[in-house]
């Protein structure tokens, strides 16, 4: 704890931030195992995470059983380097299991996984239909027949508002930052901050260059590429209306200003 106290921009870890402030890979795990098993009625052991990162997310999953195993893709070699020092040694013997790949997710095929996941919207990296259909016909073959895709999504009135946003974490406040909104193209430019107590700041940790897509265009692009179907999980509400952590199937959302969904699309075949 008092380490935490004693962040400052110049001590912190942008990358330990990010895990601290973005990432919930314990509930990403329960909501994957439980989404495989609704679509296939048995349990997933492979899983893919692209856009790895730092791979906390396939560490954890890895963690999560014996008979688990993850490969994790991510272009940025300093990244991975990061992820293989502070989460795939920490794995001990259980480190085999975690295979890190520097490579593009387009160019990535096998092992064929029963899960392909990628979070924190990193597929809107994506910027034309053309683009995003290369990516979901690659994730649709590097799966096992059945096999499932899960994106996270966001939107409502307020993400195409320019705004800065705080939430106060251990030891640091995370600032989501967007910048700017193209309604015509929808190109969309967002940033992370990190503030600490003594008033250091580290501006633009991470800057992202993204569209915001919308879900019923994903789920079209997600048809094309192959998907027999694609269910979106919706998020619920609390007595007093704020978003309570529950994702289920739904057919009709609330037209919240600002929402988080997660897409699940399966192969069959
Ligand atoms: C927003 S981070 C995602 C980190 C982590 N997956 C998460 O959920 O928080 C985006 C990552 O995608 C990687 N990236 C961007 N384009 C890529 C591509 N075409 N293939 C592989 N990795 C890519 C970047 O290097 C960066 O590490």
């Amino acid at each position: 704890m008092k380490k935490i106290l004693r962040l400052t921009a110049q001590t912190a870890d942008r990358h330990r931030l990010y895990e601290d402030s973005v990432q919930n890979v314990d509930f990403e795990v329960e909501f994957f195992d439980r989404v495989f098993r609704r679509a296939f009625g048995r349990r997933a052991n492979f899983l893919r995470e692209d856009f790895c990162g730092t791979a906390q997310l396939g560490c954890r999953w890895v963690r999560s059983g014996p008979d688990r195993v993850a490969l994790g893709v991510d272009l940025h070699g300093p990244t991975l380097a990061w992820g293989r020092r502070r989460n795939v040694a920490p794995l001990g013997a259980a480190a085999v299991r975690m295979r890190l790949l520097q490579d593009d997710v387009r160019n990535v095929r096998a092992p064929r996984a029963d899960i392909v996941a990628a979070t924190n919207f990193s597929w809107w990296t994506f910027k034309t239909h053309d683009a995003l259909l290369v990516y979901l016909r690659n994730a649709y073959r590097s799966l096992r027949r059945e096999g499932l895709l899960i994106l996270d999504i966001f939107g409502g009135p307020e993400a195409q508002v320019a705004q800065e946003e705080a939430r106060p974490c251990d030891g640091f406040t995370y600032v989501w930052d967007q910048d700017s909104f193209n309604p015509i193209s929808h190109d969309y430019r967002c940033h992370i901050h990190f503030r600490f107590p003594d008033g250091s700041q580290m501006r633009r940790a991470f800057t992202y260059d993204w569209r915001l897509w919308s879900l019923p265009e994903t789920r079209e692009l997600l048809q094309r590429a192959g998907f027999a179907d694609s269910v979106v999980y919706w998020e619920g509400a609390d007595r007093s209306g704020e978003p309570n952590g529950v994702f289920r199937p739904g057919k009709r959302g609330d037209a919240s200003p600002a929402w988080v969904a997660y897409i699940v699309a399966a192969r069959r075949a």
